[in-house]
């Protein structure tokens, strides 16, 4: 046996509620190697680069599959190791690079050489099983990637709405007309943006797909009939549109909800805003960690005959709560998708630069915003054009400065000099790209209320590029895809750049990063600018 991934102690705040029962039953999930992995990540750049040779001729889920799926001698050396110490064991991920064990704590320990203790998450109360370090057979170890959940202590997916502190109360009566400065709401952000009120094409499998986690934990449902109260007080053009649900690992969309932010948001500011796009609502009831949460919804996503065009998440976490080696097949996850020309749009988080940690010593970075194969998306005001504080965003610890943006984040970097030198890595992926508005009003228990977050800038900015997308499908143009290496290239015209305001830092209300003219680590290459990208695509 080898030491194949350890860690020296425990996450800090992690309680150790001492050894499980050896008949405790665990699932790990076993990452083999991949096929062509380099190959899949050359292939999105040809189909993601405007100046690509095949801009936009993605692939089908199973030509992915082909670059991904497990060499056979490398399948075959980890069923044989396997199948006769687990309770069963059966493909995860469509392509079967990833499989799923069940088995015994008592199987786990030997199968992999370790000692599991029982955990709690100091914030969440979340319990886990988990071990230091573990082991593999010499013989199999050329053949895994990893093992997971052994040494990665995350917890679920985490929202990134909050009640804002403004909390503005509108006169209820004149609320339709009041200015956007006091209540915004869909015709604000289709006014400041640009963004027309309805579809074109007719196009059916142009739609959103819309994340939910763990609803029966954190309570966030999205609630049809306050939505149907949102369309009819602030949408009348649209009223009566609705979403439909899909619904994993036993999830339930239960309406007789009271309260949640979350998923009200986010339905409300994609039916909302992307007039008739077909939205959908995925909901994930997963009982694993953030890693297999976030896997769930691609595996979901992988095996959808007409998966959406566009899917935002307002869900994140600290990019450390997950080991490099989960992380790297998350985002392997999301390369994957973008092959097949899904646009993954993710808040950035709420944090500011340091996720709220008073008195750190270097910033911290989120999780998925930090794979370069994602759409991550800052917060800012509409008026005037400022950053705002919370808006998370920085640099990944573990994945490199992608091609596409290394001109913008290098400029970046060159003005601020030695600014926080030591506080973030100078040569990883910056996050976030884009950035929409952070406050909104919305319906929650059929009243109106103001919330806010990045939460809202996501489903904006999903929304903006479904609308795009739906003028391309009518001018017969195939759909956007991984965003990024256009945004950062001839896209950047369809953005306008915000270069006010500063993030929160490790110390007081500021301290951050600045946004500044061009790229910048709160506001990315700025906010929608609708006839901007209309004239950027030649449409
Ligand atoms: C990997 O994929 C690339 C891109 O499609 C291809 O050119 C290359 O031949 C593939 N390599 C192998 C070993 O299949
Ligand atoms: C593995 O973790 C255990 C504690 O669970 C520890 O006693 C042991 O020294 C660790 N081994 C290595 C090689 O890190
Ligand atoms: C959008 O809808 C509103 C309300 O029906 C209408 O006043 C406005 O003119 C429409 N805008 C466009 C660009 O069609």
């Amino acid at each position: 046996m080898v030491l194949h991934e350890s860690i020296f102690h425990v996450p800090s705040g992690f309680k150790t509620l001492g050894s499980p029962p050896a008949t405790a039953e665990i699932d790990l999930l076993i990452a083999i190697v991949q096929s062509n992995i380099t190959g899949l990540a050359s292939v999105v750049d040809a189909v993601s680069l405007p100046s690509g040779p095949s801009y936009g001729q993605y692939l089908t889920a199973a030509e992915v599959a082909e670059y991904v799926k497990p060499p056979a001698d490398s399948l075959s050396a980890v069923m044989d190791w396997v199948t006769p110490h687990v309770a069963s064991v059966k493909p995860f991920s469509p392509a079967g690079d990833i499989l799923q064990v069940s088995l015994t704590v008592q199987q786990a320990e030997g199968l992999f050489n370790t000692k599991f203790s029982t955990y709690t998450h100091p914030a969440t109360g979340q319990g886990m099983i988990r071990a230091l370090n573990y082991s593999l057979p010499s013989t199999v170890q050329q053949h895994i990637l990893h093992v997971h959940p052994i040494i990665s202590f995350a917890p679920h997916p985490q929202r990134v709405s909050q009640n804002t502190v403004y909390k503005r109360k509108a006169t209820l009566d004149r609320r339709q007309l009041a200015p956007c400065e006091d209540i915004i709401r869909p015709v604000c952000i289709q006014e400041y943006y640009g963004i027309p009120n309805t579809t074109i094409s007719g196009s059916l499998t142009n739609t959103i797909g819309v994340a939910g986690y763990n609803a029966a934990s954190l309570g966030e449902y999205a609630n049809e009939d306050d939505l149907a109260t949102f369309l009819n007080e602030f949408r009348p053009d649209i009223a009566g549109n609705t979403f439909s649900v899909a619904l994993l690992n036993g999830a339930q969309n239960l309406q007789d909800n009271s309260g949640g932010l979350e998923g009200q948001i986010d339905i409300q500011y994609t039916v909302g805003v992307a007039g008739n796009v077909p939205t959908t609502y995925v909901l994930d009831e997963a009982a694993g960690d953030a890693a297999t949460s976030y896997m769930d919804t691609i595996n979901w996503l992988l095996s959808q005959e007409d998966p959406p065009t566009v899917f935002t998440t307002s869900y994140a976490n600290e990019e450390s709560d997950l080991t490099q080696s989960v992380s790297t097949s998350v985002c392997n996850g999301y390369m994957q998708l973008a092959a097949i020309g899904i646009s993954m749009i993710f808040a950035s988080g709420d944090g500011g630069a340091s996720d709220n940690i008073q008195g750190c010593t270097s910033f911290v970075p989120m999780f998925p915003s930090t794979c370069p194969y994602v759409t991550s998306v800052g917060g800012t005001f509409f008026q005037p054009p400022t950053a705002f504080a919370s808006s998370a965003g920085g640099f990944s610890n573990y994945f490199p400065v992608p091609s596409y943006q290394a001109a913008d984040t290098a400029a970046y970097l060159e003005s601020i000099g030695d600014e926080y030198s030591g506080m973030y890595n100078a040569n990883g992926r910056g996050f976030p790209d884009v950035a929409a508005e952070w406050e909104v009003f919305i319906v929650n228990e059929g009243s109106v209320t103001s919330a806010g977050g990045t939460s809202c800038a996501s489903p904006i900015f999903a929304s903006f590029i479904a609308l795009v997308n739906d003028r391309l499908i009518a001018a017969g143009k195939p759909v956007l895809g991984f965003l990024n290496p256009l945004l950062y290239s001839t896209g950047k015209g369809g953005l306008d750049d915000v270069t006010v305001g500063q993030s929160r830092g490790c110390s007081g209300s500021t301290g951050g990063w600045n946004s500044a003219a061009g790229w910048d680590p709160v506001s990315g290459l700025g906010t929608p600018d609708f006839a901007g990208m209309m004239s950027a695509l030649g449409i």
